[in-house]
Parts: C-alpha cells; structure tokens; sequence
C-alpha cells in the first residue's frame, strides 16, 4: 500500500469545508508526543502535551492550557511554571496529574527548583521558567515561558504518547 492510499477522504477534497471535531483528533493523535508536568508553586501542576520550543535568543518555550483549566489560572498568578518532562515509567504520574486536583501530589516524590517550584523526581528534565506571554490559541491559550534554569538526565527514556496510548522509546 502506497502512502497516498492511506489518506483519509476528509483531507483530499477540493474545497476545505468545516473540521470534524473526532477526525480532528484522530489526525492529530497520529502525532506522537511527550508528556509534561507544568508545576507551579502551592504545589500545583497538570499533564500537559503540548509542550514546544520556540526560541533559544531569548531561550523561550511554549505550552498549551485549555481555557476551561483551573489549574492554570492559579499558577499564572505566581508568575512562573516548571516543566517536568516525564519518563517512561511515569504513566502513573501523567494520569494523576490530570485527574482529581487535591490527589495530584499524593505520593508523589519533589523537591524545590532554584526558583522554588516543584521539580518531580526521576522527570527526564525539568525547566523553570518566567511567564513571558499569552496569546489567543482559540479555546486553548498559548503560554510562552522564559527559561530561567533547565537540567536533563538524558540516560533516561522519556514518556511517549501516541493515539491516546503511553509507550516509550528505546533508541534502538
Ligand atoms: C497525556 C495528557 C496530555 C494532556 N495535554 C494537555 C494539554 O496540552 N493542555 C491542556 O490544557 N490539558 C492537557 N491535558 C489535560 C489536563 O491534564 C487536565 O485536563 C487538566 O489538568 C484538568 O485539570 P485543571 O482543570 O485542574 O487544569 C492532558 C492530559 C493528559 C493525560
């Protein structure tokens, strides 16, 4: 099977017509991801994918925070986030930093970054960062953070996530 064989008639029509919410999701889902922890002092944090680099003069990094967070608006208030990059053996974490507010730090291992925020244990890496902007990203805000200090412990798998699924990447 060719690769052309593959693509789905909703994106070979002439004229690009309304998105269908589910296949947008589904093509986007097709694109595999880590999985970060955005941590705010209090301690606060969600599971985010969305993570992007932007810039390295300024050194900038960008995430995605749908509107309807609550997590969100509590830790812009402080001024700063921390990402925490997920590693393989981190599902647990990735999963209950998306569910129920007051269990999201229930055993979980931190310690306070340089700039105070919460690093996560065993994370593949961490950057702390100043809020540098929001944007308009429809019903998601697009958060643009300067990068004030970041460390990697690159001998470890990070966290993938792939059509919904978690997995993780060898390197073979
Ligand atoms: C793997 C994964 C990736 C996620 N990525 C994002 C994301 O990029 N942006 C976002 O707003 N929520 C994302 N979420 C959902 C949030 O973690 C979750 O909905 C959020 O923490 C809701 O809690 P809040 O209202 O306290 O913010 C993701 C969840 C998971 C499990």
């Amino acid at each position: 099977m060719t690769a052309c064989e593959l693509v789905s008639p909703q994106s070979t029509g002439s004229a690009p017509g309304p998105v269908d919410q589910s296949h947008y999701r589904r093509v986007l889902g097709s694109h595999p991801t880590g999985v970060v922890v955005i941590t705010g002092r209090g301690p606060l944090g969600m599971s985010c994918s969305s993570l992007f680099s932007v810039s390295l003069t300024p050194p900038l990094v960008g995430f995605c925070p749908a509107r309807s967070s609550k997590t969100w608006p509590r830790i812009r208030e402080t001024g700063s986030f921390c990402v925490n990059i997920l590693a393989a053996h981190h599902e647990h974490l990735a999963r209950q930093f998306a569910g129920e507010d007051e269990h999201r730090f229930h055993d979980v291992a931190w310690s306070a970054g340089l700039t105070h925020m919460p690093l996560l244990r065993e994370a593949v890496g961490w950057i702390e960062c100043r809020i540098h902007a929001e944007l308009d990203g429809g019903d998601h805000t697009i958060v643009l953070g300067e990068v004030l200090a970041l460390d990697a412990a690159n001998q470890r798998s990070a966290l993938i996530f792939h059509h919904g699924s978690y997995g993780s990447f060898d390197g073979s």
